[in-house]
């Protein structure tokens, strides 16, 4: 008998709950769209149950809910929906919980499309949503915009993308409870193994699982997570209804990837605190942001382990010299990947202010602290001493 709610975090990111007693150790990929009934009677009845298995791959597929249940373990919830991608899952949590006339309050810094579908699709232009963008670390201005009787939603992402500003959990989930709005946490920075934002009071996760929880940059998929059944139900059929299901083969990818998570995120996070240091004492460099250096902001926070287990992989830092010297450092590393996303096995560089958030105009991304010599890094497995080697040569051919 497997005991799984009592496993720690690697035991279940290995098996989930997964139990065959023979045959594949790996579920098999269930490449199947439709599925057969016995008979015209068993069709109806398998409708008329509500169960949605054995039915249609959209409505039910084994690969994305051994995935889902996986993934809602790790965060301690109650349900998984596995979703086509990270940004299919932030579109149902705002499509599921926000009405015509609605209000927003969001962390400034959040994923650039996470922000710019609040601001330019139809959730604005048709539905008159409005959002108000802030610096959530602030808690008494969190709570000051969300007296708005029209707020109906509170996303906090933390460490927020790119500028790595945290936001505690615990005091915006009381200050959410307070207003009876939902607090949703964008977790992708830190995966579960690092943040469990339910267990803080949030009432939903979402991930892009294309970073950390996949692990391998093979794959794109999100995923959401409720602490309530309820939620469950009501984001599950909004996702099923619109079609942003996860394949069965991108589910294969992720339940191996995420088998790894823990090891991953340690090995990222001992390059990340390496390469940080080094970075803080190069000469090129004008400021890094890191929450494991004690000159971030919430050092003390984040080390007394009450929120994250660790300062996590992602450092963002400012070239002197601005945009033309970050380009030359960017097109100057050789092993260090020049691509957006973060979180895979390789590390990744990126420019956010012409890349990942260019879709925010100049003024709002200078506001959110986006600025022009500001560079992401994402922390991969590889040795240290190569990476620091990589930079040292890229460095000195600015
Ligand atoms: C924090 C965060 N949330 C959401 C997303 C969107 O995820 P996806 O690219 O899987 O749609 C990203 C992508 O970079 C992200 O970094």
């Amino acid at each position: 008998m497997r005991n799984f709610e009592k496993w720690g975090f690697n035991s279940l990111a290995v098996h989930g709950r997964y139990h065959p007693k023979c045959g594949p150790v790996n579920p098999p990929v269930e490449r199947s769209s439709t599925y057969v009934f016995k008979s015209c009677e068993d069709g109806a009845k398998r409708f008329a149950s509500g169960n949605k298995e054995g039915i249609y791959s959209r409505l039910f597929n084994l690969n994305c809910y051994e995935l889902e249940t996986k993934i809602a373990d790790l965060e301690g919830g109650y349900g998984g929906i596995a979703t086509s991608s990270g940004m299919a899952a932030v579109e149902a949590v705002y499509f599921t919980f926000l009405n015509p006339g609605s209000h927003v309050v969001a962390t400034g810094s959040i994923y650039g499309p996470s922000r710019s579908i609040l601001e330019k699709s139809a959730f604005y232009h048709k539905w008159g949503v409005r959002t108000t963008f802030l610096d959530t670390s602030d808690v008494d201005e969190v709570r000051k915009a969300l007296q708005t009787p029209n707020t109906k939603l509170l996303f906090v992402e933390t460490p927020a993308n790119p500028t790595l500003s945290i936001t505690d959990i615990a005091a915006v989930a009381e200050t959410a409870a307070n207003a009876h709005i939902p607090l949703v946490v964008d977790n992708t920075f830190c995966s579960p193994y690092l943040q469990k934002p339910l267990a803080l009071g949030a009432d939903i996760v979402v991930h892009s699982m294309t970073k950390c929880i996949g692990g391998h940059s093979n794959a794109v998929g999100g995923v959401i997570i409720t602490k309530t059944q309820g939620d469950y139900h009501l984001l599950r059929d909004n996702v099923i209804n619109r079609g942003a299901v996860l394949s069965p083969d991108n589910a294969d990818l992720f339940n191996t990837g995420v088998k790894t998570l823990g090891l991953r995120m340690e090995r990222m996070q001992e390059n990340a605190m390496a390469l940080a240091r080094y970075l803080a004492n190069n000469a090129d460099v004008s400021w890094v942001m890191y929450p494991g250096l004690e000159d971030h902001p919430r050092y003390d926070f984040v080390m007394s382990g009450r929120q994250m287990k660790g300062p996590g992989g992602m450092i963002t830092f400012g070239v002197k010299g601005g945009y033309e010297s970050a380009k030359r450092l960017l097109n100057g590393l050789n092993l260090t990947t020049l691509a957006v996303s973060l979180g895979g096995v390789e590390s990744l560089i990126q420019h956010p202010a012409s890349m990942t958030h260019a879709v925010v105009s100049e003024d709002q991304r200078i506001a959110a602290g986006i600025t022009n010599d500001l560079v992401r890094f994402s922390a991969g497995i590889e040795d240290i001493e190569d990476l620091v080697e990589d930079f040292d040569n890229a460095f000195k051919k600015l």
